[in-house]
């Protein structure tokens, strides 16, 4: 099984994938989109989404990162991916599933979904684009408005040459709202031979199993799920192997949290580096109660030597529970 970590956007960025990539479990990552209009976009654009390509496509923890393209022509797709590749991209991933309104009013993302001929065209010419030895992937929705084109979709895409294909199994319509349909993945699967990913609504090791199930696929991508509980795909790896480590507690999560902070701090501006951290806590609320006392701790404070002060009494405070937690 191969576990993914998800591409998003403002969220999943080079310090949160060596964070999460550094706990184990997750075999490839995917940047966060990369928005391509009418040119040829500068190798700087490239380096900012995906630091990672000045040390060889992959995390400090040697997990590939593939570069994500989002965009309408297929011209001028092929040519960012080939520019992606020349800097050394692990391989290239293609962003058919965004809703955001501004995006798919400028002919990118989910909308796009609405013509299987231009997602073919468009996948067809960035493989003919990009070196053999390249990975091209496809992230879809199930569709845009309903599920009527999905067929059509996926044979398109494996008619391109792609080498995976990733399906989050919602609409663009159904935005973000649970459930997921795996099933409509199964029914997806039976008309291609291509290796799909699956994904959507997978919060915990259970509902990995019951993903892989329903939907018939090995392999798995993460998104927010890996957010709230940051060891997810090391639990899902084990429970797909009938093990069942154990999961990380709060005080574990401290030092991350320090960690991530100083991370922000190397990779952006000091003013910034705060902003990633708090809304790593409003995930990890969902999960570990713990959390939503620190973000109302953070949440204000805007000096990135407050905020490390802050985790450091929290961690303090953990350290004298389990001392005396130990004692007693
Ligand atoms: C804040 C946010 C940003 C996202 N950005 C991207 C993106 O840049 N590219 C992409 O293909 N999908 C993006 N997605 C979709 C996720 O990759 C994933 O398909 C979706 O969240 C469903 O998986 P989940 O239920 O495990 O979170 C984003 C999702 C969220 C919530």
């Amino acid at each position: 099984m191969q576990l993914m970590l998800a591409p998003m956007e403002g969220v999943i960025d080079y310090p949160m994938r060596e964070l999460l990539t550094a706990l184990g479990g997750v075999d490839r990552c995917v940047t966060e989109f990369v928005r391509v209009t009418g040119r040829l976009l500068p190798p700087r654009v490239f380096h900012r989404l995906c630091p990672e390509l000045a040390a060889g496509g992959t995390t400090a923890s040697g997990v590939p990162v593939y570069v994500q393209l989002l965009g309408g022509q297929a011209a001028v797709m092929a040519e960012n991916a080939a520019r992606a590749a020349e800097l050394g991209a692990a391989g290239i991933d293609l962003n058919f599933g965004c809703p955001a309104r501004t995006v798919n009013r400028s002919d990118g993302g989910s909308v796009i979904l609405r013509e299987p001929q231009r997602v073919h065209a468009i996948a067809a010419a960035v493989r003919a684009a990009v070196p053999a030895q390249v990975p091209v992937t496809v992230k879809i929705r199930l569709g845009y408005e309903d599920t009527s084109l999905l067929l059509d979709i996926v044979r398109g895409i494996e008619a391109a040459g792609a080498t995976e294909l990733t399906v989050h199994a919602r609409t663009k319509r159904h935005g973000y709202r649970p459930p997921a349909y795996w099933e409509e993945i199964a029914r997806a699967r039976e008309v291609v031979s291509l290796n799909v990913i699956a994904n959507g609504e997978i919060w915990s090791p259970a509902d990995a199993l019951r993903c892989r199930q329903v939907s018939g696929c090995d392999d798995l991508m993460l998104g927010r799920g890996a957010l709230c509980r940051p060891d997810l795909a090391r639990l899902v790896a084990a429970a797909a192997r009938g093990e069942a480590p154990a999961s990380l507690h709060w005080p574990d999560i401290l030092p991350m949290l320090l960690q991530f902070l100083e991370l922000n701090l190397a990779h952006y501006d000091a003013c910034y580096a705060p902003n990633p951290l708090k809304q790593w806590l409003v995930y990890l609320r969902a999960y570990f109660p713990q959390a939503a006392a620190v973000f109302e701790q953070v949440k204000r404070l805007r000096d990135p030597a407050q905020v490390r002060h802050a985790l450091l009494a929290n961690l303090r405070a953990a350290a004298g529970n389990e001392n005396t937690a130990a004692a007693a």
